[in-house]
């Protein structure tokens, strides 16, 4: 077995790797925050491969290395050889060659497990059509910094089960809380990582009823109705339409629920003006903590 430290998946991580991460995610935000920052990364050269559009994964990642004293080279698909149909197999044995880890932005997640099998390095997943790890390791970041221990607290999704919803069942059972999604019964998260969830012993919930998802929750999540790729938007917008987060479904959850989203979003469809602009939305320290978490997880990554 490889000894790579490779980010590919929260559940493939053990709760301590996790924490270790998280950690260290919080001590490099306190060292930026004090002008403290080592140069960990000099000499190093984090890859990114993007398939799919990004504004917050892409420059999270880029001045996280740079502030680190590290180097970022961009490739997406159209500009590589890649787009052409050079393998992924081969693309991550030639960029091993170059570079100190890879981090990617796909659809299939087949295109992941290919990185991970040939690429000399450690392999960052930067999304793909089923999960999207960094952004929930800066989930949980906010929401320790904002409310302490996430561990035996509620945590409800409404909207569509989708890649993040996958991540955040990931993380329910390795951090110990409780999750309930609200979804469409066409929208349901993976089967396999409610299975998954089931036999790990999760305490991981689906309901098509928002209300009762959110009710007494601590933290209420939405995301965009039509994630990248998805061909079919005018009748998932029509199915989500009851998933919606306004202040009427955010007053279910507790007094001093907070709000998140993982962004970019629709404003007035998955979430309204009044919730995501509202007094119970930690969505900027959330972007934010992207750039925190992920500097912990390249940390990790590189030793
Ligand atoms: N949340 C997130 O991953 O944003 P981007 O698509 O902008 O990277
Ligand atoms: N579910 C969204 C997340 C974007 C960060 C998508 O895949 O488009």
């Amino acid at each position: 077995m490889s000894s790579l430290k490779h980010f590919l998946d929260i559940h493939r991580l053990d709760t301590l790797t996790l924490r270790e991460i998280l950690d260290l995610s919080v001590k490099l935000k306190r060292q930026q925050a004090a002008g403290k920052s080592k140069p960990l990364f000099a000499g190093k050269t984090l890859v990114m491969i993007f398939e799919k559009p990004s504004t917050r994964t892409r420059v999270s990642f880029q001045v996280g290395m740079q502030q680190l004293g590290g180097q970022v080279v961009v490739m997406s698909e159209g500009e590589s050889q890649l787009g052409r149909g050079e393998t992924v197999a081969d693309t991550a044995r030639v960029l091993s060659r170059y570079a100190d880890a890879i981090m990617i932005r796909t659809d299939d997640p087949a295109k992941l497990d290919d990185l991970e099998a040939y690429a000399t390095v450690p392999v960052i997943n930067g999304l793909t059509d089923l999960s999207h790890p960094c952004q929930i390791m800066a989930d949980i970041m906010t929401f320790e910094e904002h409310r302490g221990p996430i561990e035996g607290r509620a945590v409800a999704w409404s909207g569509d089960g989708n890649n993040v919803a996958n991540s955040w069942i990931h993380a329910a059972v390795r951090f110990g809380f409780s999750l309930r999604i609200a979804c469409p019964d066409g929208l349901r998260p993976s089967g396999q990582i409610l299975d998954w969830a089931k036999a790990e012993g999760g305490d991981v919930s689906v309901t098509e009823d928002a209300v009762e998802a959110v009710t007494g929750a601590d933290l209420v999540n939405a995301d965009t109705w039509v994630s990248m790729g998805d061909a079919d938007a005018d009748k998932r917008i029509k199915l989500l339409e009851p998933y919606r987060v306004d202040s009427a479904l955010m007053a279910k959850a507790k007094g001093d629920a907070l709000f998140m989203h993982c962004l970019p979003a629709h404003r007035g469809e998955e979430v309204t003006d009044e919730v995501i602009d509202g007094p119970n939305s930690v969505i900027w320290d959330e972007a934010e903590n992207r750039l925190h978490a992920q500097k912990g997880i390249l940390a990790w990554c590189l030793g």
